[in-house]
């Protein structure tokens, strides 16, 4: 049966106290939202429909999923209303599989083992048994079957007792739970549509409702505040670095490390503790991140280090490169083989080619620089003349002195060598020695200034 994927994110998430829509608060650096669109595509179904409302079209626009179908909820009237407007255009001969926006670690394979127990004319309800189960809809079983769900504030002493708990993620032909949802009242302790209401219904119908059990709670929490968003960002992590460390990938310690989007990384990559990844993130072989660095949106070359507290974003280097400690690489940083960036020294969209050096308190914008450069300490490219960018070149095998101040554009050829302390203004020629500096004086006699009565 082809299948359409339902998800319900219109609710505000009172309980998170934000003025960001629940669905939205991020989770491992991408809204809760897009942790469950992303495994209803695993899932590989024909629609995938999200029910928003709360937040309104910012919903949407933060998702940013074209192969999405939207249906507003204008009024949050209860998890069976929200199901409701996704119907209009959800197929007849579609599978129907409900999923919730606030449910975001969730499995493919769990969903899938899901969908694969339930007969194409059975309901089918996860669940999970909890140590606590306050606050969650009870699962009522009469033998094998199951027969209802009753949401706590509804539910008697001897139904509080069960364990066994809804997650709010089902499963049913769309034919049935259209004509069941029509039939809905809200005639219960929220006054809400209960979308639970409707395994009573198919068991009035002689429906066969099956409850499938998760294998762990963590899979199927719900995030409703931000201490259980804290503590699924916990388990998320823990998650993605396991699968890295079966991967090869070793950690000085598996809970200090943060990956907010995609790591990838060859052989033998150590990450040492405090590192946090960003985006898209590519390690080579044997690159090893030391402590405190951030990586956002780059590559790493093969045997790259990366030594403690730097700042690399949208850069890419080539291999065995050195960086830091302290040091900063911005968009559009581009090392060759075997370049050494050291501290305090910025480079922002800049091509530095093959062995070239800029080991101390250097700031390197709009340059492209050659090999086998060695750049002094203090040195600067004055790429901004306080309304454009301009561009510094320097050619191979250039030395450039310390304290330099390139005043771009500015042209530096081969093999050139650059007095320190020289501002340059003008193209310096291949080869020579060219100094930019006044010459030193000494005035004689000289008398230092007194302080005024
Ligand atoms: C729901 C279930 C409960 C289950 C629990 C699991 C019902 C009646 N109860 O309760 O059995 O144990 O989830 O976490 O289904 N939403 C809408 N529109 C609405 C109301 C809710 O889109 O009008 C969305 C919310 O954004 C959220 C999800 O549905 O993603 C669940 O809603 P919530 O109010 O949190 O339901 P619970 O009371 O937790
Ligand atoms: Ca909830």
């Amino acid at each position: 049966m082809p299948l359409t994927i339902i998800i319900l994110a219109a609710g505000q998430g009172t309980r998170m106290r934000s003025s960001l829509p629940k669905v939205l608060q991020p989770l491992a650096g991408r809204p809760l939202l897009s942790h469950v669109v992303a495994t209803a595509h695993e899932l590989a179904a024909e629609d995938v429909c999200v029910v928003f409302g709360h937040g309104g079209e910012a919903v949407p626009e933060a998702i940013g999923d074209d192969s999405l179908r939207w249906a507003l909820q204008a009024e949050q009237l209860g998890t069976g209303h929200a199901v409701q407007q996704a119907m209009p255009e959800t197929p007849d001969n579609n599978q129907a599989l409900i999923l919730f926006g606030d449910v975001p670690l969730l499995t493919a394979d769990t969903l899938r083992r899901l969908l694969a127990e339930t007969g194409s004319d059975e309901l089918a309800v996860l669940s999970v048994d909890l140590d606590d189960p306050t606050g969650y809809g009870r699962i009522l079983r009469e033998g094998d079957g199951v027969v209802g769900i009753v949401e706590q504030k509804d539910a008697d002493e001897s139904q509080r007792a069960i364990c066994e708990i809804n997650t709010g993620v089902m499963v049913c032909a769309a034919s049935r739970l259209r004509t069941w949802l029509d039939n809905l009242g809200n005639d219960n302790a929220q006054g809400e549509y209960y979308l639970t209401d409707v395994v009573a219904m198919a068991v009035t119908e002689g429906v066969a409702v099956r409850g499938v059990k998760a294998e762990n709670w963590t899979e199927v929490m719900g995030i409703n505040d931000k201490k259980q968003l804290a503590e699924a960002e916990r388990a998320l992590q823990a998650r993605l670095v396991e699968e890295l460390m079966a991967a090869g990938v070793g950690f000085a310690d598996p809970a200090r490390v943060d990956i907010r989007g995609k790591l990838e990384c060859g052989q033998d990559v150590f990450i040492d503790v405090n590192a946090v990844f960003e985006g898209d993130v590519r390690l080579g072989d044997g690159v090893k991140v030391e402590s405190n660095n951030v990586v956002c949106d780059s590559q790493l070359g093969a045997g790259t280090l990366v030594r403690p507290n730097c700042h690399i974003e949208g850069a890419a280097t080539g291999d065995n490169c050195v960086i830091g400690p302290f040091a900063r690489l911005r968009p559009g940083a581009e090392l060759a083989d075997e370049v050494r960036i050291g501290n305090f020294v910025e480079v922002k969209k800049s091509t530095i080619a093959a062995g070239s050096k800029i080991n101390h308190l250097t700031y390197i914008g709009d340059a492209e620089i050659g090999t086998g450069v060695n750049v002094g300490a203090g040195t600067i490219t004055c790429n901004y003349d306080g309304a454009n960018k301009h561009k510094t070149t320097i050619g191979d095998h250039v030395f450039i002195g310390s304290g330099v101040e390139l005043v771009a554009p500015v042209k530096i050829g081969e093999g050139a060598t650059i007095g320190a302390g020289s501002t340059i203004t003008k193209s310096a020629p291949d080869g020579e020695l060219t100094i930019g500096r006044s010459k030193q004086v000494t005035i004689k006699g000289w008398r230092k200034p007194t302080k005024e009565k």
